[in-house]
């Protein structure tokens, strides 16, 4: 079966083509060093037959963390031993592990990072509603280069690859974005293209200065997005071209942007309760006035939402496999081996988040029954519960009366 079958990741060899998608963990310390907590949730999934596993996103400049505590850090060479550790047990199961690496841009608050909020343009985030510190084209080519070090940390701390965060409306998708993008400087929209690629041009350029061209870089981008201004098709094609003459490693296929978290996620449900209880911008301590907000509100505010239906972002994957030979991955709700299998007649590999964080031994039970369904129900609660304290875990599958 195609989906058990061992496959080519450029230069890397994968036991089989399921992927661990980025799934932010909150288990690093205050400063972005792993803990024991972060070291012993990847050695447990590598022991569990998946093919590559790619890190929550870590920041690469303290400026862009972002608001969630417990953040990975890959901005120091003081990081690389610590992080050697994880991926010498995650290769000690025979497993690989990227990491993925970010800036946050507009997509974070002071209050979180220490520092101004930084952004493409002034115009603000409105979930994170902060307005942005323009940066300046040299500050731009600083960032630039801070990628390019940040890989060679990864690179140094034994990561077999890097994953570039250029989906969910971070930084280097608010330079891509028309709709955020009104500089006229050499990072401005691109005339014919109609996005904005020279910043994520020259991210791709100074990973190659600094980790050379063998070194395998991932990409992960969104199909399209919920702004009133919407990221078309075209622009979208334009993209996927654009990395093609790139020659990145794989393209993973997402959707969307922070400032409609639930259309990345998708929810059969809308956790209403724990968002009301626990978000940072939506909770509301007093019961009786979220339980009056919940009856007469609830109903317009979710009026975006879109609902989670099986293999969600496969037509923006298939999409793209029209248009380059890079390996392109779909993530986005994919639950049985079944759907996995299909859905890899059309594209080269599938990605996974939420079933993990439940199963860590998901692929063990679908190569044991193809049609071995996930127990997870796309509750989405563990990406609510990021925005606090709390680790990453699952929230429905155990007893967690308390958060109720
Ligand atoms: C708790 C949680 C944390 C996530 N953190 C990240 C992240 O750090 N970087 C990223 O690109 N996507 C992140 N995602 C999105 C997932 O990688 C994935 O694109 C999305 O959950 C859809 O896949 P799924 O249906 O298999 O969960 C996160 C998702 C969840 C649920």
């Amino acid at each position: 079966m195609k989906l058990f079958e061992e496959s080519k990741l450029g230069t890397l060899t994968l036991k089989n083509r399921i992927i661990r998608s980025a799934t932010f963990e909150g288990m690093c310390d205050a400063q972005g060093f792993p803990t024991e907590a972060y070291k012993e949730l990847y050695t447990e999934l590598s022991r569990n037959e998946i093919g590559a596993i790619i890190t929550g996103f870590a920041y690469i400049a303290p400026d862009g963390r972002a608001m969630q505590p417990g953040q990975a850090g890959i901005d120091s060479r003081e990081k690389v031993k610590f992080f050697k550790e994880i991926t010498d047990q995650v290769h000690n199961n025979d497993c690989k592990i990227i990491m993925q690496i970010a800036h946050t841009g507009r997509q974070t608050l002071s209050s979180s990072t220490g520092y101004s909020v930084k952004g493409v343009s002034n115009k603000k985030s409105p979930y994170f509603n902060q307005t942005p510190k323009v940066l300046t084209t040299e500050e731009i080519k600083a960032l630039a280069e801070k990628f390019g070090e940040s890989s060679l940390y990864a690179k140094d701390s034994g990561f077999d690859g890097v994953q570039i965060h250029a989906a969910h409306g971070y930084l280097i998708h608010q330079f891509i974005l028309p709709s955020i993008n009104d500089r006229d400087d050499i990072f401005k929209i691109d005339y014919e293209l109609k996005i904005g690629i020279g910043f994520l041009d020259l991210v791709i350029d100074k990973i190659r200065e600094n980790c050379g061209w063998d070194f395998p870089i991932l990409i992960k981008v969104s199909g399209s997005d919920d702004y009133k201004e919407q990221f078309s098709t075209k622009q979208f094609i334009n993209l996927i071209k654009f990395l093609d003459t790139k020659k990145v490693t794989g393209i993973e296929i997402s959707y969307g942007t922070m400032d409609h978290a639930l259309n990345i996620f998708r929810c059969s449900k809308i956790p209403i309760d724990i968002i009301l209880k626990f978000n940072q911008k939506y909770k509301i301590k007093n019961k009786t006035l979220r339980a009056v907000w919940k009856y007469f509100f609830y109903g317009f505010a979710s009026r975006k939402v879109i609902k989670y239906s099986p293999a969600y972002n496969l037509k923006y994957s298939i999409l793209a496999k029209a248009y380059t030979d890079i390996p392109i991955i779909s993530v986005g709700g994919f639950r049985t081996g079944t759907e996995i299998n299909n859905a890899l007649n059309e594209v080269d590999f599938i990605s996974l988040s939420r079933p993990f964080i439940v199963e860590p031994d998901y692929i063990k039970k679908i190569k044991a029954d193809i049609n071995y369904k996930s127990k997870c129900i796309n509750c989405s609660k563990c990406a609510i519960m990021s925005d606090t304290n709390e680790s990453l875990r699952c929230y429905s599958n155990f007893n967690n009366s308390e958060l109720l």
